[in-house]
């Protein structure tokens, strides 16, 4: 069942990070990492293992805007929209991606593949415009360096 596993994937975080406050992001991202996402279920299973209220941990989850909280794709786009990449040509790489996926920011693709959002600086300003797809960092985006990238996770 759901909800079993659900349970195990928890338990053996909590196992492994133990119960401490402190022990509350690595738990989550954990979760994050195995499921794609937090659900309200986990959240509030995460809080009694760890003897905080439901509030304190959505709290956390939604500060952090890595540790997603509705369902997402199995590619999870992310490009900066701070001051420098916006400057060099954020909007060009959003739309390439837009037209590519049709999706807008904020969506994912029927097919559950790709979820386009953006997000504050990376910290690659220097090589701005910059993007994140799951963990990989991709900088000096072009829109036909862009068109490139996506292509190949479409394939994938
Ligand atoms: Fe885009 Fe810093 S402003 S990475």
């Amino acid at each position: 069942m759901a909800t079993n596993n659900n349970n195990q994937i928890i338990k053996t975080l909590v196992d492994k990070y133990g119960r401490d406050r402190t022990s509350l992001m690595p738990i989550l991202q954990g979760i994050v990492e195995q499921k794609n996402y937090l659900s309200d279920t986990d959240m509030t299973e995460v809080a009694r293992e760890l003897d905080l209220s439901a509030a304190q941990v959505y709290g956390t989850a939604t500060f952090y805007s890595f540790l997603d909280t509705v369902p997402r794709g199995k590619y999870v786009i992310r490009v900066c929209k701070t001051i420098t990449c916006d400057m060099h040509g954020k909007k060009l790489i959003v739309q390439t991606i837009e037209n590519m996926l049709k999706i807008k920011v904020g969506e994912t693709t029927q097919d559950k593949k790709f979820t386009l959002l953006q997000t504050n600086c990376l910290g690659w300003c220097h090589k701005g415009p910059s993007m994140l797809i799951n963990d990989e960092v991709y900088a000096d985006l072009t829109p036909e360096k862009t068109h490139e990238i996506i292509a190949e996770y479409m394939n994938k």
